[in-house]
């Protein structure tokens, strides 16, 4: 009996001590990804950082790749790319990995002030000939590629990805073209709810048609840099017939460009990074692309509804290139303005876009929309007169604007910064608190909501 209690005893500190520290190479770690095999867990350390020098990648069905106890803070275990030339961290797109998984663990990409490099992989590369993938309670950032995480469509095989929970950004710079997006999805069937992205640069979320998808309940806020893009709908390729977003459901997203940061006149002041997003949410392949590259090409069979916009943005929403989407009930709240300035690619063949309106169509490129903007038209800070509606006017290449100058006065109050509305939910905690995320949002909206509430 005593025998068999000291057994015990040694025993339970052992299984408890059964993550796998940052003193195994990368290629330990790989290896054990290898004989572990089906269902494997890799258990990672907290607060260990692991160095990178090549890909980590899953190589059996069900898989789980987390920190030892899944917190949710700074504790995660990260996983930090190091080695030259590579640019992705973790990689499932192999065949056979359905059901593998990536929780609870920092993703630090490590680019630095280096340019974006040229080998075409994000942080994370999921998705492939896969279903039911896992991305949850992860943070990743500072990309060497072009985007904080991407789920590929494989063979138009890939089904059932869920992107849950995760702390998105940095992500890219604001030079031209060494931007990385937030999420980039392009697996049919996915749901992605509930993230919070700071500071992407050219899409915060980008779909890629990704037929039957849910992108819902997720968060995406500027703070040091310009954004192109809140929610892009704009890629008609990869998925065929081109433009394919059948029931593609965007819902109850929150959208919000820059604050100001110092104190202008009484209703607006100056952000000292001149941040803004340039399309809050952008449907059809012309809002992104003046040279015409996707022909008359539409997004089609999308439902916009319930996402509401706060802060700076030289559009919330544009439409140009979209047949068969239905947008409805998508809300300012808080306050907003709509700026920005003609930049030096806004001219392409003679053709010139609108200037910054809260909403803009062009009736040219759309067909069979099913907008509906309740009225009345709401009157809120700096809204253009009859900005409750869509503005019709050419929508083309919208991307091409400049962020005012950062002493500019032209950034609302609000999210928290300078001059902002106290909120229950303790303003800045609600951009970078994803646990806390949805019941915070509910209480930050009905406060909003009963201030301004200006519906589209
Ligand atoms: C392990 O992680 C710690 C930080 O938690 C770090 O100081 C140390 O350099 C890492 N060791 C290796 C071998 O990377
Ligand atoms: C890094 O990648 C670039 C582009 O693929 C290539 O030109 C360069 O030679 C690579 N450098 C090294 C050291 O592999
Ligand atoms: C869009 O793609 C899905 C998945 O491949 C397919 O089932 C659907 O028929 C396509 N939609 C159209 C309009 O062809
Ligand atoms: C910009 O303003 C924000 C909010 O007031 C502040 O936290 C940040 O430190 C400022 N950054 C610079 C570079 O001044
Ligand atoms: C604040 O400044 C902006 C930009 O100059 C101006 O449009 C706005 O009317 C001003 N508001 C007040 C209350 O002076
Ligand atoms: C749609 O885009 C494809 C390229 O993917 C192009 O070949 C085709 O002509 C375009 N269709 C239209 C109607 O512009
Ligand atoms: C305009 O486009 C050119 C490439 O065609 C690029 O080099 C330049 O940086 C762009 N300017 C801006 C302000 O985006
Ligand atoms: C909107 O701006 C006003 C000043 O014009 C400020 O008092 C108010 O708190 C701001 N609203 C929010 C929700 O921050």
């Amino acid at each position: 009996m005593t025998l068999r209690w000291t057994a015990l005893l040694i025993c339970l500190p052992l299984a408890v001590a059964s993550c796998i520290t940052n003193s195994s190479s990368t290629a330990q770690l790989q290896a054990l990804l290898q004989e572990g095999g089906e269902g494997y867990k890799l258990e990672l350390c907290r607060n260990q950082i692991y160095s990178l020098t090549d890909v980590l990648s899953y190589t059996a069905a069900g898989q789980e790749i987390s920190t030892e106890k899944y917190p949710k803070d700074e504790s995660r275990a990260t996983l930090k790319v190091a080695g030259f030339n590579v640019t992705c961290a973790v990689k499932a797109t192999a065949n056979g990995l359905d059901g593998i998984a990536l929780r609870n663990v920092q993703i630090d990409g490590n680019r630095g002030n280096e340019p974006i490099y040229t080998a075409p992989q994000a942080n994370i590369e999921f998705g492939g000939m896969n279903s039911g993938q896992l991305i949850e309670y992860v943070r990743s950032y500072d990309p060497r590629g072009w985007s904080c995480m991407h789920i590929a469509e494989g063979p138009f095989t890939c089904r059932g990805a869920t992107i849950q929970y995760n702390d998105i950004g940095p992500c890219g710079s604001e030079a031209f073209q060494q931007w990385a997006d937030g999420i980039s999805l392009s697996c049919q069937e996915s749901l992605v709810q509930g993230n919070t992205i700071v500071d992407a640069t050219d899409g915060g979320i980008v779909i890629f048609g990704a037929p039957d998808s849910v992108i819902r309940d997720n968060l995406i806020h500027v703070k040091t840099r310009t954004l192109l893009g809140g929610i892009n709908m704009v890629d008609v390729l990869p998925w065929r017939p081109e433009g394919n977003f059948s029931n593609v459901l965007v819902e109850n997203n929150h959208i919000s460009g820059g604050f100001a940061t110092d104190i202008g006149n009484d209703t607006m002041g100056m952000n000292n990074a001149s941040a803004i997003i340039k399309i809050g949410i952008g449907i059809g392949p012309q809002v992104w692309w003046s040279d015409g590259r996707y022909g008359r090409n539409q997004t089609t069979g999308a439902t916009i509804q319930g996402n509401q916009f706060s802060g700076a943005f030289a559009f919330a929403m544009a439409i140009s290139g979209a047949r068969d989407d239905v947008i409805r009930d998508n809300s300012f709240v808080g306050n907003v303005s709509f700026i920005g300035s003609y930049g030096p690619n806004c001219t392409v063949g003679g053709e010139t876009p609108n200037s910054p309106v809260p909403l803009l169509e062009d009736p040219s490129l759309t067909t069979n929309l099913d907008i509906s903007v309740p009225s009345p038209a709401s009157s809120i800070l700096s809204m253009a007169p009859g900005s409750g509606a869509f503005q019709t006017g050419r929508a083309l290449g919208l991307t091409c604007f400049m962020p005012p100058a950062s002493d500019s006065v032209s950034w609302p109050y609000g999210g928290g910064q300078v001059n902002a509305q106290p909120t229950k939910s303790g303003g800045a905690g609600l951009l970078i608190q994803p646990t806390l995320f949805g019941l915070c949002f509910t209480v930050a909206v009905a406060v909003l909501f009963t201030s301004v509430g200006g519906r589209l």
